[in-house]
């Protein structure tokens, strides 16, 4: 971790494929630390270009989803040239682990707000690229100060697009983790989140994109018997 100007002690909250995620302070606020760190293997030169591109891509589309009304972290500071995102630590906890407490009427209403947060990225062009139950904070329960619950993080592999193929491959991501990983709440789940989501983009767009996801589980199921 290069040394940026962070106050006080850091601990390691996260250790992914490719980033640790250290949880410091900044100017005075909880923050996030998101480092991507360099692989050994691959070139130097083009390793550096390579954490440089994605870091900036990822504070570029966190910036954009912003700016599309859902709610992400804050950025506080972006060094593509060290690989560091500084931004607001979100208190709270992963969606993935919030689900299986829900009572049916909270995971309704958490799984539209997931929806609609979704469509209206979808609707200012950007793809999520990897919407999963880990990539979203749920509030903890005292805190409502928000209208909202959620906070999308993650956007590490997200694009600008508006192809409906790739608005169809974030919605059956999201399918395919809620029954692959909250397969008792599956069904309720992604109901609500295409609800969530019609309500913010209409039914037109809704059925649409859902025929998108079963035309590319039609693929996978030909493709696997093939
Ligand atoms: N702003 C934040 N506030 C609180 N916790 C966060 C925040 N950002 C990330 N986290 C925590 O760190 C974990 C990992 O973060 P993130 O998903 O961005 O990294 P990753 O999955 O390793 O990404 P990549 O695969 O792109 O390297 C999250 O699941 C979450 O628990
Ligand atoms: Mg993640």
């Amino acid at each position: 971790m290069p040394s940026a100007a962070s106050e006080g002690d850091m601990r390691v909250i996260y250790r992914g494929a490719e980033a640790d995620l250290l949880r410091g302070r900044w100017c005075g606020s909880d923050a996030v630390f998101k480092f991507r760190r360099p692989f050994i293997y691959r070139l130097k030169v083009l390793d550096d270009a390579i954490r440089r591109q994605r870091t900036a891509r990822e504070a570029e589309m966190i910036h954009d989803a912003k700016r599309s009304g859902a709610r992400t972290p804050l950025l506080y500071f972006v060094d593509p040239a060290n690989a560091l995102i500084v931004m607001q630590w979100v208190k709270g906890r992963r969606l993935k682990e919030a689900v299986s407490s829900l009572p049916p009427e909270g995971l309704e209403r958490v799984f539209a707000e997931l929806g609609g947060e979704v469509a209206r990225l979808h609707a200012s062009g950007i793809m999520h690229g990897d919407l999963t139950t880990s990539n979203v904070l749920l509030d903890n329960d005292d805190d409502k100060s928000n209208d909202k619950e959620l906070t999308l993080i993650d956007f590490g592999l997200a694009i600008r697009t508006t192809r409906l193929e790739d608005r169809a491959v974030d919605l059956r991501l999201a399918k395919e983790t809620l029954t692959g990983a909250h397969s008792e709440v599956a069904s309720k789940a992604y109901a609500a989140l295409l609800e969530g989501y019609g309500g913010e983009v209409g039914p037109g767009e809704v059925r649409d994109v859902t025929r998108q996801v079963a035309e590319i589980e039609r693929r996978g199921r030909y493709a696997r018997v093939e």
